[in-house]
């Protein structure tokens, strides 16, 4: 679906969940632009990941709306929300969750194989994103030959080599040491600039929220717009 270029790639709409009694998202609404870089801060436990969860297709709201480049993706089931995740929302994760099986270049081509694009095509786009995360000489290697730092730049490759409208990462420094981490976080700028991306990034680092253009904070299921230290 095309949109144009003043609506937003996301839009949540009074987004609810509860876990029994609990209510852990309680009519959560914000947009995200084109382009545009959005921290999402609190507390553990304050619903920060079944937030992503929600926005990225893989866990239902109890009400409430997402919608991704113009379409509900919250009414979407079976095989159209597979393929909207597919083409428009990638995730990035603590714990990189590369498939072990496959080297760093093929855990990089995955997506582009699952959207059905032509080898030679795939090729020289995973090469460009191996070579953008400076991972080129790597290329070969197993996920349990990569260190954390380039294990996340596979993840990140992987995220991004299909141009999504939408990532989504949940504490993608949070299992690195802090100088790797600011790699990290300088790398998905850039790309993220360079291919005019939306980010969404959860994270209980301050020191992340650097690489966004605007905060939010989780508090008690409400999601408020936070005002700088
Ligand atoms: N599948 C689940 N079943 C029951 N409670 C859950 C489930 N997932 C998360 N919760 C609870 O929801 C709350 C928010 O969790 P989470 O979204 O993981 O928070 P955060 O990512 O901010 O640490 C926590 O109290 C957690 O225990
Ligand atoms: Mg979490």
């Amino acid at each position: 679906m095309t949109t144009s270029p003043e609506s937003p790639v996301l839009s949540v709409e009074a987004l609810s969940k509860s876990y029994g009694s609990r209510k852990v998202l309680d009519a959560v609404e914000f947009q995200v632009g084109r382009g545009e870089r959005v921290a999402v801060m609190g507390p553990s436990g304050s619903g920060k990941s079944t937030l992503l969860n929600c926005l990225a297709g893989l866990d239902r709201p109890d009400s409430g709306q997402v919608r991704v480049a113009g379409e509900v993706i919250t009414q979407l089931e079976g095989e159209a929300l597979a393929h909207m995740r597919r083409r428009q929302v990638s995730t990035i994760f603590q714990f990189f969750h590369l498939l072990p099986t496959l080297s760093a270049f093929e855990n990089i081509e995955l997506p582009l194989q699952l959207l059905g694009v032509e080898k030679m095509d795939r090729q020289a786009r995973v090469y460009r994103l191996l070579q953008a995360v400076r991972l080129d000489h790597r290329m070969h290697a197993m996920p349990d030959e990569l260190s954390g730092g380039e294990m996340q730049r596979v993840a990140i490759a992987r995220a991004l080599v299909h141009h999504p409208d939408l990532v989504l990462a949940d504490e993608p420094t949070g299992n690195l040491d802090s100088r790797t981490g600011e790699q990290i976080l300088d790398l998905l700028q850039s790309l993220a600039d360079e291919f005019r991306m939306a980010l969404v990034l959860v994270t209980h680092s301050q020191e992340a929220t650097r690489i966004c253009h605007r905060t939010l904070r989780m508090m008690d299921g409400r999601l408020d717009e936070s005002n700088p230290p």
